[in-house]
């Protein structure tokens, strides 16, 4: 679309002063690893820790968002770059409120990761790789949805019938065949120091 007509609007209360008024900086923690991999469960304690510090958060989740903002998107290739494209812009605005944003997304491509650090700024961006295993992911199957993948009912499945492009270089490694608690401790001691002025 051409937006040559659309100008931007400033405004008074800007991202620093609300920043200020949370207490500590905002950025985003994006977990990416396949389905099953504890990108949920992990971001969910996280969450929690945050709260306790009385730290501004929220949690998008990629299951969630696709019943709403994204629900008229598949698994496609091109859809899935869309939902990152869309989440990417949200996230920007959360962060531009003050927030810690925690997202929970798969994405399984580097190329749509990077559009997502493009769009919400590489200082505001930490990618966090859940590592789980494609058989460990299959056999905790909370929402059977490999058993169906692998049954022929869905055919574009992360690990089965699509693929998962593994960082290389992520801002944090988890195993995530470890213990959640452990996890949760080493990404926290990683902000520590990163959240509060
Ligand atoms: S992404 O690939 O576009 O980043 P997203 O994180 O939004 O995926 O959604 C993933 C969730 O959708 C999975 O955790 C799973 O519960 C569900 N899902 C349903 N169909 C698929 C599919 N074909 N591939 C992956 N996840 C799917």
């Amino acid at each position: 679309m051409n937006n040559i007509n659309i100008y931007w609007n400033q405004y008074s209360i800007n991202h620093r002063l609300r920043e200020i008024h949370h207490k500590h900086k905002s950025f985003v923690l994006w977990f990416t690893g396949l389905s099953g991999s504890g990108k949920s469960s992990i971001a969910n304690y996280l969450e929690k820790e945050f709260y306790m510090y009385g730290i501004s958060t929220y949690l998008l989740d990629g299951d969630n968002i696709r019943h709403g903002l994204c629900k008229d998107l598949s698994f496609s290739k091109l859809d899935r770059k869309e939902n990152i494209r869309r989440v990417s812009e949200v996230i920007k605005l959360m962060i531009d409120s003050g927030l810690i944003v925690l997202s929970t997304f798969i994405s399984p491509y580097k190329k749509d990761r990077k559009i997502a650090k493009n769009i919400i700024g590489d200082k505001r961006f930490f990618e966090i790789f859940i590592d789980t295993s494609l058989k460990t992911c299959s056999v905790r199957d909370p929402k059977g949805l490999y058993k169906k993948a692998n049954d022929g009912k869905i055919l574009d499945f992360t690990g089965v019938g699509s693929v998962y492009e593994k960082p290389i270089n992520p801002d944090i490694y988890i195993n995530g065949e470890k213990k959640i608690s452990n996890n949760v401790k080493k990404i926290f001691y990683f902000f520590k120091n990163k959240i509060f002025f």
